[in-house]
Parts: structure tokens; C-alpha cells; sequence
């Protein structure tokens, strides 16, 4: 006898990325973090934040951050709505949209926590395979028959972009709310908020773990048409950012200037990281995200995911169709990047002699 819902027992929940603690000395290439650090005023405010504010609720509706969003992209507050990161956020969507029994779908590859959730919610989970090259299936998207379809731009573990125009043409066709994820788009071409800022069934999801370097922090927001963030508030925790994090949040978004310099030097880092693994053998699906993943030639992809891991090197592997032949390689520093090569390179020559 259980005394779970049958969907929550029969799950198995999501697997997040190895964290090692502290005392351990590895170089950490498998979440997708930004190996740079949070913007000073981050720090600033950290030092500065009144602690006996904690006493109090804070803004349910964190509306400094919201205003502040509103302002880059250049849309209303009415048009965004705050979440303890995009995860959060999802769930959300989820929540609000996706009764048990009814479709949700998204072409695989993609991030893995959205077949969880909706084994959570109890949703039929629609998966599209993307191409052979991992383009989207857009026309299959654009007629499945579901209530949402989810689109990762740039795609994870891919990282490859589909065009925000293609995004506004799918919005127009789809029946239903299309939720883009945006968790990589600063690594990117740009993002579709302008593309579909008139469309009344897009959901843009945007988080501060990755390009803002704040995965510790738990921050990201939604921008969409005020009646869909209207619908997500509704389902959401009231209090469901932190008075801490509201004005942490803030303070980075304030600085683009730093983001946008760091988000440089990591696509700097991914084009000679591309090319360097490349020259080792690895086939490199082409990214416009912080990651790469990398076809591992000759012997198996778990083998050098685990010969990495005993030479203080985490990397993604994942025993799925079409990725169990591959590794996925967050972009890091050039001196870790540079760790990472000559690991592979090591490897290769134990192996020739
Ligand atoms: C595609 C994608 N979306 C969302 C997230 C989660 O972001 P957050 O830290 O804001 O919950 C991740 C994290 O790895 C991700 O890869």
C-alpha cells in the first residue's frame, strides 16, 4: 500500500548534475554554471541588505525586480512575473495549464526536468524527435495536439538556436501556449521576446542561474501577455521569491555591463574549445549556449565521461538515445578549458601506446 499518487510512485524524479562539495577539488564542467563570478554589486548588496528586513513577508509580487525586467525588454510589469528560477516557473506552467491526463509536448533532445514535471502533474508527455542535425521539427510542433508545447532556445543539451522568427510562426499555427525557455538565450543570436511581445499564447522564460552567474540564488521571470502572467500568479506560491533575493536579483540585472562581458569571453572560450575538441576527433554540434555537446570518438562516451571524473574533470553524460554516444561540456574558463584538453589529450595518447 502506498500512499502516493500512482504517478508519484511510479516515477523515478529528476537527477540533477553532480554537485561535489566544497573540500573537493574538481573542475566543474556538468550544470552549465558560469565559471565567472556574480557581478560586484551583487556583493555590495549582499554586505549592504538590512538583515532585520528577514522579520517581514517580502513583495509577493517582486515588482522591483519585475519593473526592472520590464525595462530591458522593453514590455509592461503587467507583462512579468517573478519565480524561484525558471524551474519554478515551469512548474508553474505546468500547474496553470496542463490538467492530469491532457498533452504537453517538446522535441527531444531537450532539458530533462520537463518529462518530470509532467509525470508530476500527471501529463501525457508528447515527444518529438528534432532532426538528424537537432533543428526542431517545427511543422510537428506547430500541429500537435497538446494544451502547451515547450521550445528550449538555444536547445539544451544541444545548444542549438532556432530563429525567433520560426518561434513567432510556430505561435501563430499552435493551438495552445508556447513556452519558449529561454535559461541560454544570452549565449545566443538574441532573444524572441521582441518576436512575439503581440502574440497572445507565448510564454518567455528567462533565469539569472546561468548567463548572470546566480545559480545559487534561485531567480528567473516569465514575460508574456498580462492575462497568461495574470493566470501564473494565480497558481504560484505568494511569497514565492525571497526578500534577499529580490534585491540580489535587481543589482545584477542592473549591471548588463558585466553580464555582457563575461557572456564574451565565454563565447570566445566555446569557439576555441569547438574547434580544439574537434581537432581531437570529437564531432561538435555547432552552440549558441555555454555548453558543447561533443560526439567522443572511437571508444564509448561513459568511458570518457568517467576517465574525465578520475582526472578531477565533471562532465554531462546521459545513457539516452542519441546522446549515448556523446558528451556535454559546459564552457568553461580558458584554464579549465585548457585542463579539459589536455585530459583528452592524455587519454588519447594512453590509449595509441
Ligand atoms: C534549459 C534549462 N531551463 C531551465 C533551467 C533551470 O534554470 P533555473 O536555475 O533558473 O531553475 C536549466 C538549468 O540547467 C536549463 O538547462
Amino acid at each position: 500500500m502506498s500512499y502516493f499518487r500512482k504517478n508519484i510512485d511510479e516515477m523515478t524524479g529528476y537527477v540533477p548534475g553532480e554537485q561535489p562539495g566544497a573540500d573537493q577539488r574538481v573542475i566543474k564542467l556538468n550544470t552549465n554554471e558560469n565559471p565567472y563570478p556574480p557581478s560586484p554589486r551583487v556583493l555590495q548588496v549582499l554586505r549592504e541588505t538590512d538583515w532585520t528586513v528577514l522579520r517581514k513577508y517580502p513583495d509577493p509580487m517582486a515588482n522591483k525586480v519585475r519593473d526592472i525586467a520590464a525595462r530591458l525588454f522593453d514590455v509592461g510589469r503587467r507583462n512579468v512575473v517573478c519565480g524561484n528560477g525558471s524551474d519554478e516557473l515551469l512548474t508553474l506552467v505546468l500547474r496553470a495549464f496542463v490538467g492530469e491526463g491532457e498533452r504537453i509536448a517538446w522535441p527531444t533532445p531537450t532539458y530533462s526536468l520537463y518529462p518530470v514535471l509532467a509525470e508530476i502533474q500527471a501529463a501525457e508527455a508528447v515527444e518529438i524527435p528534432t532532426r538528424d542535425d537537432f533543428t526542431l521539427p517545427l511543422d510537428e510542433l506547430a500541429h500537435v495536439d497538446a494544451k502547451v508545447v515547450v521550445v528550449c532556445n538555444p536547445n539544451a543539451p544541444t545548444g542549438v538556436f532556432t530563429p525567433v522568427e520560426a518561434i513567432a510562426d510556430l505561435a501563430d499555427c499552435f493551438g495552445g501556449v508556447v513556452v519558449v525557455d529561454e535559461a541560454y538565450a544570452d549565449f545566443g543570436p538574441g532573444s524572441a521576446i521582441p518576436a512575439v511581445s503581440d502574440k497572445p499564447n507565448v510564454l518567455v522564460l528567462r533565469t539569472l542561474s546561468k548567463s548572470y552567474s546566480l545559480a545559487g540564488l534561485r531567480f528567473g521571470f516569465a514575460v508574456g501577455p498580462p492575462d497568461l502572467i495574470a493566470g501564473l500568479v494565480k497558481a504560484k506560491d505568494s511569497y514565492n521569491t525571497d526578500a534577499v533575493s529580490i534585491e540580489v536579483a535587481a543589482a545584477a540585472l542592473q549591471d548588463q555591463e558585466w553580464m555582457r562581458a563575461n557572456v564574451e569571453k565565454i563565447r570566445s572560450e566555446r569557439a576555441r574549445l569547438t574547434q580544439r575538441l574537434t581537432q581531437l576527433g570529437f564531432d561538435v554540434t555547432p552552440s549558441e549556449s555555454n555548453f558543447l555537446l561533443a560526439r567522443v570518438p572511437d571508444s564509448g562516451a561513459e568511458a570518457c565521461y568517467e576517465d574525465l571524473k578520475a582526472r578531477g574533470i565533471l562532465v554531462r553524460y546521459w545513457n539516452l538515445p542519441r546522446l549515448a554516444d556523446k558528451v556535454r561540456i559546459t564552457v568553461g574558463t580558458p584554464g579549465q578549458n585548457d585542463a579539459l584538453l589536455a585530459a583528452l589529450e592524455t587519454r588519447r595518447e594512453e590509449k595509441r601506446a
